[in-house]
This record gives C-alpha cells, sequence and structure tokens, in this order.
C-alpha cells in the first residue's frame, strides 16, 4: 500500500526545507496534496503528516499500542539520558507518568503561582527603558527561574547559579541544527571529538545533580518540602521501589528540558501577536488590572494555536488503520501537524488572524487544538505551562508598557525543534 503522496525531492533536500523554510513547506504541502501527505527525511525515512481532528483522536486513542516518532529519542537521549519519561516506551513509560503526575496536577499548582508572580515581577523591573531588546530572552530567564524553583526548590547559593548556567547552555546547544547533527555523528569520539566541551558540560551538570539528590535523601525534612525533586525521591512505585540516582538524574534533566524553552517561546508568541495588535492589547492590559483571566487565558490558548511551539507530535503506529482516507500499516511514522490543523478554516474562520475572542469562556476543542500533544503521553506541563503563561502575561502588562520594536509580527523559524520568532520578539518597554 502506498503512503499518502509527497515531495519527489531527495530526502536531504526536504530535511533541509524542513529546517529553513519550515511554515512555507507545510503550507506548500497542504496545497499540492491536501491535508495529508508523506515527507521523507535523512536518518529518520518517511514520515505521514495528519491535519484533521477525526485522524488525531484515531491517533491517540490508539496510543497504548503506538510507540514513539522516529528521531525523538535519536535526538533527546544524550541530553536527557535513557530512562527519561519523555523517551521510555509502554508500560515503563506509563509507571514513570503515574510518578510524576502528581506534581503537576489541581492543588500543587497553587504553589507554583507565588513563585511565578515574583520572577516575573522581578524580571520586568531589570528590563532596560527606552531602548529595544528581544523579550525572548528575557521569558527564558523567567522559565529557567520558574522551573528550576518548582524543580528544586526556591534556594539560592553557587550551586544553584552554576546549575542555572549549565543548563541554559546545554538548551542553547541542543537547540541549534547544526550543533545538533555535528554532536551526534562525533559523540562516538568521545571526550577527543567536538562533542567534548558539550559532554564535560554534561558531566559537570550530573555531578550538581548527584549532589541535590544526596541532599534531599538526606534531608529530614523531606516530607514536608514540596519541591518536585523532594516528591520524586519519596515517590513509591505499586511495588514499593523508588527512584534510583540514575533515574532521577534523567526526570531532573527532562523536567526544564521540555518545560523551559517551550513555555519562553509561547510566551514570546503571545506577546508578540499582542503587541502587533492594539485593540487585543487595550484589552489584555485591562485584563491584566482587572484580574480577567478568561481573557489572559484566551491569548495564550489563541497564541499557542497560531504559534503553536512544537509544530507537530508523532508516533510510530502500532496498528494499522485508516487515517484520512488512507490504509497505513502498523510501522508507519506518522505526526499529527499541530500547525495544519490549528490553522483550517473550517476550525477557525479567518484562521491566520489573532483573535483572542475565540476561546474567551470556551476550551479549545481535545483534537482541535494539539500544542501539547495528546493520549497517553500528553504534556504532563500543560496545566503549569498555562498557569505560567496568564501570570506573566499579567504582571508584564500590568508593570511595564511594552510595545513592539518592528512594525510586523516576526516570520516564525524552526530552532531545533520549537518555532521561535526569528529575532526574539524585538520589543521597547516605555521610559
Ligand atoms: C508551552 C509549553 C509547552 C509545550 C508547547 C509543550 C509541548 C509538549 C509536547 C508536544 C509534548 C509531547 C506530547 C506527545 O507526544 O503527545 C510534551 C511532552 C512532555 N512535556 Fe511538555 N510542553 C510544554 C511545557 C512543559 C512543562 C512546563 C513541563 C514540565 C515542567 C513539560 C514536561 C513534559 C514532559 C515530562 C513530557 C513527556 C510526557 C510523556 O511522554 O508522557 N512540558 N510537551
Amino acid at each position: 500500500m502506498p503512503l499518502p503522496p509527497g515531495p519527489r525531492q531527495p530526502a536531504p533536500v526536504q530535511t533541509a526545507r524542513w529546517l529553513t523554510r519550515h511554515i512555507p513547506l507545510l503550507e506548500d504541502c497542504r496545497s499540492r496534496y491536501g491535508e495529508t501527505f508523506t515527507l521523507r527525511f535523512t536518518g529518520i525515512g518517511p514520515l505521514v503528516f495528519l491535519s484533521d481532528p477525526e485522524s488525531a483522536k484515531t491517533l491517540f486513542s490508539n496510543d497504548r499500542e503506538n510507540t514513539l516518532p522516529a528521531g525523538r529519542t535519536l535526538l533527546l537521549e544524550p541530553v536527557l539520558g535513557p530512562r527519561s519519561v519523555l523517551l521510555l516506551e509502554g508500560s515503563e513509560h506509563m509507571r514513570r507518568r503515574k510518578l510524576m503526575l502528581p506534581p503537576f496536577h489541581g492543588e500543587r499548582m497553587r504553589s507554583y503561582e507565588k513563585t511565578m508572580t515574583t520572577v516575573a515581577a522581578a524580571e520586568a523591573a531589570t528590563w532596560p527603558r527606552g531602548i529595544a531588546f528581544p523579550i525572548r530572552e528575557r521569558m527564558q530567564a523567567i522559565t529557567l527561574e520558574v522551573i528550576l524553583a518548582a524543580v528544586f526548590g526556591v534556594a539560592s547559593g553557587p550551586r544553584h547559579d552554576e546549575l542555572r548556567d549549565l543548563l541554559s547552555e546545554i538548551l542553547r546547544q541542543t537547540r541549534r541544527s547544526l550543533s545538533q547533527v555535528v554532536g551526534l555523528a562525533t559523540r562516538p569520539l568521545g571526550r577527543l571529538g567536538p562533542y567534548a566541551p558539550f559532554q564535560r558540560m554534561l558531566d559537570r551538570t550530573d555531578e550538581l545533580l548527584a549532589a541535590e539528590i544526596a541532599d534531599r535523601r538526606a534531608d529530614p525534612d523531606l516530607a514536608e518540602r514540596e519541591d518536585i525533586l523532594s516528591l520524586l525521591v519519596a515517590a513509591r512505585f505499586d511495588d514499593g521501589s523508588e527512584l534510583d540516582d540514575r533515574e532521577l538524574r534523567d526526570q531532573l534533566m527532562t523536567l526544564p528540558v521540555a518545560g523551559h524553552e517551550t513555555t519562553a517561546t509561547a510566551l514570546a508568541w503571545a506577546f508578540d501577536l499582542l503587541l502587533h495588535d492594539p485593540p487585543a492589547l487595550e484589552r489584555a492590559k485591562r485584563a491584566a488590572i482587572d484580574g480577567d483571566d478568561e481573557y489572559l487565558d484566551a491569548i495564550g490558548t489563541e497564541a499557542q494555536r497560531l504559534r503553536p511551539v512544537i509544530t507537530s507530535v508523532g508516533r510510530t503506529l502500532g496498528e494499522g488503520g485508516t487515517y484520512a482516507g488512507h490504509e497505513l500499516p502498523a510501522g508507519t511514522s506518522v505526526m499529527a501537524s499541530t500547525y495544519l490543523l490549528h490553522t483550517r478554516p473550517d476550525l477557525y474562520p479567518d484562521p491566520y488572524a489573532f483573535r483572542p475572542e475565540r476561546f474567551a469562556g470556551t476550551r479549545a476543542e481535545t483534537y482541535s487544538w494539539l500544542p501539547f500533544g495528546g493520549g497517553v503521553r500528553r504534556c504532563i506541563g500543560a496545566a503549569f505551562a498555562n498557569l505560567e503563561l496568564r501570570i506573566v502575561l499579567r504582571e508584564v502588562l500590568r508593570s511595564v508598557e511594552l510595545s513592539a520594536a518592528a512594525p510586523r509580527a516576526e516570520r516564525p523559524m524552526l530552532s531545533g525543534i520549537t518555532l521561535v520568532p526569528r529575532n526574539g520578539t524585538r520589543v521597547i518597554a516605555a521610559a
């Protein structure tokens, strides 16, 4: 059974287009081949792209049989480690996921709210006045501080400072496509090749994480502590066993890597769209002052619809099935294209317009709004990220008079695996 149609260019050309002209490639494929098509990637092979809600539902409903998409482990394992919840499969994955969900649920969110508010307000107070700066970098500083406080507890000191610097540098290097390629190709050379400095940073990070874990295990007040590391040290699987140090390290790396850059970029996009839409900006400022969380949340939802940070979420099919009229056999690599789904005019009239009102007072439909993926692998930090979006928008809009430094909204480009504003969304804070 042939796969759905797609561009005929050789895989390296398609890979280059994916990396350098990401949105134009997706749009071009939609207009040529329709809502379902196949792209071919160097080192990964063919990927079938789906962009209708029915297919997304079928895909994620079969998640117990599906496995990870081609490429996820290849790109992330060197940093996250083999036992990261993002990379494990089947029952091993489900056991970890169950253990890691409680810190991201309901009641616990309230304890993060205070940190998010304090960090955002303190950061905004340091911004230069009257000169342009890229707000994405400032959002990265906020989200890194927030995730480190949530994972390790609010503490300062040389170990935390070093950890913060290392993690931000590791993330910076990981998202550069070229350094990914060079890193993967030269990793087998170990401590001699061009990968060596990066490996040294990872080794040092591991030492610091090991010291944090050892402190926590020895802490007589562990049961009273609320940070995620303490919860994970105290957590037990159904059979009474615990996470060993090696595995704790992998989960501790996973949370900042999965949660910091993604949330910062979603925030940068929210500001980018807002600052180029004066009526929405005015309404947002009022909402921030009046505590109208509903409108602030609608901004976050709409920004993630129009500029999804992760533009597609993949699986390898565990069982064959019919997707948008195509028979796909077990083993096919399939991507739900979040971007194409989110810009369907039948789901979102005038799809390229930024209209937070679409979501005011309503929740996004499960299979029509997929920035966090779906099924049994849906992002465990989704509620955390949405809360952070609301709070950072609120604090910044309340305390700083911002305007866009460029007349037009930014062009999106792919950086590593995230869709970022090309110039980091340059803004000016009024004097
Ligand atoms: C706007 C911010 C974020 C976006 C766009 C995002 C997006 C995603 C996506 C697309 C996935 C894959 C889902 C799938 O395969 O179905 C994922 C998984 C994951 N995310 Fe997020 N994420 C964000 C924030 C966070 C935060 C704040 C955390 C934690 C603090 C986090 C932790 C994770 C973890 C642990 C997984 C793996 C879940 C699993 O495989 O079971 N993410 N995220």
